[in-house]
């Protein structure tokens, strides 16, 4: 085994907490069954982080041991970004320069030009069948009687920072994601997303792959620092990367797969960071409306679904964690930074829709919620029951509450929270807030129990010192009666994530229940197959099965959702369109429906884009 492996199971095992996760999410409960209850580090792993107590690293060796050693400000102190307001506002090509030179040198791509594919894309032939049918149905066999409702986007998802690479291409400058993957130990297997999938110059062979698979849809992401390199409202505009989105878009509306945009999927310029802190600081709020404005303005009428944010929770919780917690502002600490952050980000949202609307811009705009609301884990204590309430308010409530509900946190926030921790809206900033958004979109990975807290929820509520406050409540992956796993594992590096697809039918239930919609979108949902990234041949990687068994659970279930439940589901989207960048987990966290290789950049598709391509084929209205 390599020593990269050797590192990567390591820090697998160490079970890494994360502040999007929250103190909820980590244990050490005492357990009647065989195995450990885990600490999941968020709701769909991405704020995956180093934890500040879980690993000693030094460098330039990374070493890591089993002992939780290091305090938070010796691993915070190994990654180094400029005080903040120390760089100044320099909008020059020297000023660009400068901002290089913070995030450190990048790899070059290995080609700067777009190929054209020869389409339709011919599909290779689709893979055997592997089990007889009366252990599993072929995918167009899955409930057949069932179909879609008209319009159903068949989609797949990425994200700018992960798929795209070229980070220094045509004007771009650098997001926080740049300078993070550089930092000591930030990323698990030391890769970066400085090449990736070099989707800035192969977009239009991805975009051909899927669509010769009947993708209709791709929800992508745009990145901020290519449109607005210093970020700011009187940033200058990078026309280099207006014109490149604008093919982008213009592409896929040719090749009939629906462009989905998202705003902001956790790549800030850096510049934001270093001038005033970014999502730390009120004065994000304008210069993401003047970016979002300035995108609205370019693509309006070639797009018709928008998204502000991607899971903003997680993000939250990622600025406080390794290696961004290097450039908290004076003022908060990793504890009160992601409240602060909601505050902000609520603001940033709800002024963007604004313009939307006052712009009249054509479509539909949301953002993408991430989590679940969680089941009891022991059904007859009302404390459990009381722990799913906290669990909701804390990671979908923070931002749907005041966004489909109150313009308001939810109560249970209040309650617990000072307005130093979490700043409260005024009536007028409520009414603001209250209504921005036409539909409700989820990343629903996964589902969990949850406990209360081991020493009773009072105690919690009453200690701030206990690790489990303010959110006291516990996650829990095995049934409290008999000890079984809630669903089957997936790879090492995903740990907070197994296939919990027989618990979606519920999960969908409870989120329409809770902020009741007339248009819900599964925006993204995925599994990694368990070792792939440690297998060489390409026959056995493209082999994944799991992952199939996920997508096509998944699928059945949303149907049975939509036939059976009500639930107004219009779209699902597979994440990941092909493997990529897992933040933190690096390049080898494989979420692709496609494999890539990473030194040829060669697609292939594995055995679950085939199955989607069945599945669909079968269960969509045309
Ligand atoms: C959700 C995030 O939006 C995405 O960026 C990430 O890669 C997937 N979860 C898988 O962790």
């Amino acid at each position: 085994m390599s020593f990269v492996s050797i590192l990567y199971l390591l820090l697998c095992a160490q079970a890494l907490p994360s502040l999007a996760a929250s103190s909820s999410d980590i244990s050490g409960v005492p357990i009647p069954t065989p195995s450990t209850a885990k600490t999941p580090t968020s709701s769909t792993g991405t704020g995956t982080v180093l934890s500040n107590t879980a690993i000693s690293i030094s460098v330039p060796t990374i070493t890591v041991t089993g002992a939780p050693t290091a305090p938070a400000s010796t691993i915070a102190a190994l990654a180094s970004f400029p005080p903040i307001g120390s760089i100044p506002r320099d909008f020059s090509p020297e000023g660009l320069d400068q901002l290089w030179d913070i995030a450190g040198p990048v790899e070059e791509p290995p080609f700067t030009t777009t190929p054209v594919p020869h389409t339709p894309i011919a599909l290779p032939s689709p893979p055997p069948r592997q089990y007889p049918s009366f252990y599993s149905n072929a995918p167009k066999d899955i409930l057949p009687s069932l179909k879609f409702p008209p319009g159903f986007l068949f989609g797949v998802a990425t994200a700018a920072y992960q798929v795209e690479g070229a980070v220094k291409n045509e004007g771009k400058a650098p997001s926080m994601w740049d300078w993070a993957n550089k930092q000591p130990g930030a990323i698990v297997d030391n890769t970066t997303g400085d090449i990736t999938d070099l989707q800035y110059f192969l977009y239009k062979e991805d975009v051909a792959r899927v669509a010769a698979l009947g993708v209709n849809a791709h929800s992508f992401s745009i990145s901020w620092a290519r449109i607005l390199p210093f970020g700011t409202k009187d940033s200058p505009v990078n026309p280099e990367g207006i014109d490149h989105y604008r093919d982008l878009i213009a592409y896929h509306r040719k090749s009939g797969v629906e462009p989905v945009v998202t705003l902001f999927h956790w790549d800030i310029p850096l510049a934001l960071q270093a001038y005033y802190g970014g999502f730390a600081s009120p004065n994000i709020t304008d210069d993401f409306v003047h970016y979002a404005k300035t995108v609205f303005k370019a693509y309006n009428g070639s797009v018709h679904t928008w998204y502000t944010f991607n899971e903003p929770n997680v993000y939250c919780g990622q600025i406080a964690s390794y290696p961004f917690n290097a450039s908290i502002p004076d003022g908060l600490n990793s504890s009160t930074l992601p409240y602060h952050c909601a505050y902000n980000l609520l603001k940033a949202h709800a002024g963007a829709v604004k313009a939307f609307r006052e712009m009249n811009i054509v479509g539909e705009i949301a953002f993408k919620n991430d989590d679940f609301v969680g089941m009891p884990w022991r059904t007859n204590t009302t404390e459990d029951a009381e722990a799913v309430e906290r669990h909701v308010a804390f990671q979908i409530g923070i931002f749907s509450d005041p966004v489909y509900k109150t313009g308001d946190w939810p109560k249970i926030m209040k309650d617990i929270l000072s307005p130093e921790w979490l700043p409260r809206f005024t009536e007028e900033e409520k009414a603001e807030i209250r209504g921005t958004a036409d539909f409700f979109a989820i990343d629903c990975y996964r589902q969990q129990y949850i406990s209360a807290p081991p020493n009773g929820l009072e105690n919690c509520l009453s200690n701030i010192s206990d690790p489990l406050w303010p959110k006291c409540n516990v996650v829990q992956t095995f049934d409290s009666n008999a000890g079984w796993n809630i669903g089957a594992f997936s790879s090492p590096g995903t740990s907070w994530l197994e296939d919990t697809s027989r618990f979606l039918r519920g999960y969908l239930k409870d989120v329409q229940a809770r902020w009741p919609t007339h248009k819900m979108i599964a925006s993204e949902f995925g599994f990694t197959q368990p070792f792939e990234s440690q297998k060489t041949d390409l026959a056995s990687i493209k082999e994944d099965t799991d992952r199939t068994n996920y997508l096509m659970s998944y699928l059945g279930e949303m149907l049975l959702s939509i036939h059976e439940d009500g639930i107004p589901l219009k779209g699902a989207f597979i994440w990941a369109m092909l493997d990529n960048a897992e933040w933190n987990s690096g390049l080898n966290t494989r979420f692709g429906v496609q494999y890539v290789n990473y030194t040829t950049l060669e697609r292939s598709y594995k055995r679950s884009a085939f199955a989607l391509a069945e599945f669909f084929e079968a269960h969509l209205q045309k």
